[in-house]
């Protein structure tokens, strides 16, 4: 099914408001474990409300989570979070970025503060990262295509959308359904304990069937990982037996179809392009 409204927004491309504001003197750093409530607040922050129920990254213990990842950064390697911030020590902005391979990053976000967008310092951290990382030639990213702030930031920076994927939100129905006795949830401990902690987790489920991997990017949502399993009712009302709070199913499929689902109507909520750029150390230096 074509979601019009999200295809004629891609169509016209990001309309931004004028921009002011001279050049920040900025200086970037390694992000710090003290760092890490504050990421959370800004990034938050930046989120659309109606989206936060499907990020992991909105959750309230998302701070915890990164906390560690700050201080460990052994245990996560390539993965690099970098603050900027003013003369003064005011934090301005932040990146997260990940070598995914030997000359290629994943950009996962970059974020400034308000009052300190338009001068020049998602350009400052993405410079900076690029200079601590001299065999990154390609960048990459998932960006929401109604975000047209951050769409024209990676026009100027030569990125071009190799895929799009739409997703797709149902209410679970399953009134009616029986739990499929065949279903088993591995690692069901470590499930609760993230959500405890961080508020997010991921877990598999084992049927007759086959192994399933789903994903829990809030209290309320569970996410499939593969589209086919919207068509397990049975699977899906054994697990929400074990989570009664969850009241919908997130998934994301590639384009604007919505796959065949038994477990609720789906509806469109989003649509996020898979962007890559090979140019970036050349725009920035002509920035
Ligand atoms: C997108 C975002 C990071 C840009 O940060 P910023 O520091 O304001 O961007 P910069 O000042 O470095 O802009 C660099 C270039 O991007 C483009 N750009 C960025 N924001 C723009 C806007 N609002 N309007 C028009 N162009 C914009 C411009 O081409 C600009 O270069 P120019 O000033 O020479 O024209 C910022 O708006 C933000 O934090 N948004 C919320 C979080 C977010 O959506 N992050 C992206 C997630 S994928």
């Amino acid at each position: 099914m074509p979601i019009p409204h999200l295809a004629a927004r891609l169509d016209t491309g990001p309309t931004v408001p004028s921009r002011q504001g001279a050049p920040a003197a900025v200086r970037v750093r390694p992000a710090v474990p003290a760092d890490a409530a504050w990421l959370a607040e800004v990034s938050r922050a930046s989120f659309a409300p109606r989206l936060r129920d499907y990020l992991t990254s909105a959750q309230p213990g998302i701070d915890r989570f990164w906390q560690v990842v700050i201080t460990h950064p052994a245990s996560f390697p390539g993965r690099c979070f970098l603050v900027a911030e003013a003369a003064d020590g005011d934090r301005l902005g932040f990146a997260e970025l990940t070598l995914t391979e030997r000359d290629r990053a994943h950009l996962s976000y970059v974020c400034v503060v308000e009052a300190a967008r338009g001068r020049g310092v998602a350009r400052h951290l993405l410079r900076a990262y690029l200079d601590r990382s001299p065999d990154v030639r390609t960048v990459q990213l998932d960006v929401f295509a109604d975000n047209a702030p951050a769409r024209a930031l990676y026009d100027r920076l030569g990125f071009a959308v190799e895929a799009t994927s739409t997703w797709w939100v149902a209410d679970l129905a399953l009134d009616g359904i029986a739990p499929g006795d065949d279903v088993r949830l591995d690692g069901l401990h470590a499930a609760r304990a993230w959500l405890d902690t961080y508020g997010f987790a991921e877990f598999t489920v084992a049927a007759d069937a086959g192994r399933v991997r789903l994903g829990r990017p809030s209290a309320r949502v569970l996410r499939c990982f593969d589209p086919a399993t919207l068509r397990q009712p049975a699977l899906l009302a054994a697990v929400r037996q074990e989570f009664p709070e969850v009241d919908r199913v997130l998934v994301m499929t590639p384009g604007d179809d919505a796959p065949p689902s038994a477990v609720g109507e789906l509806r469109a909520v989003n649509r996020s392009l898979r962007m890559s750029t090979a140019e970036i150390r050349t725009r920035l230096e002509h920035a």
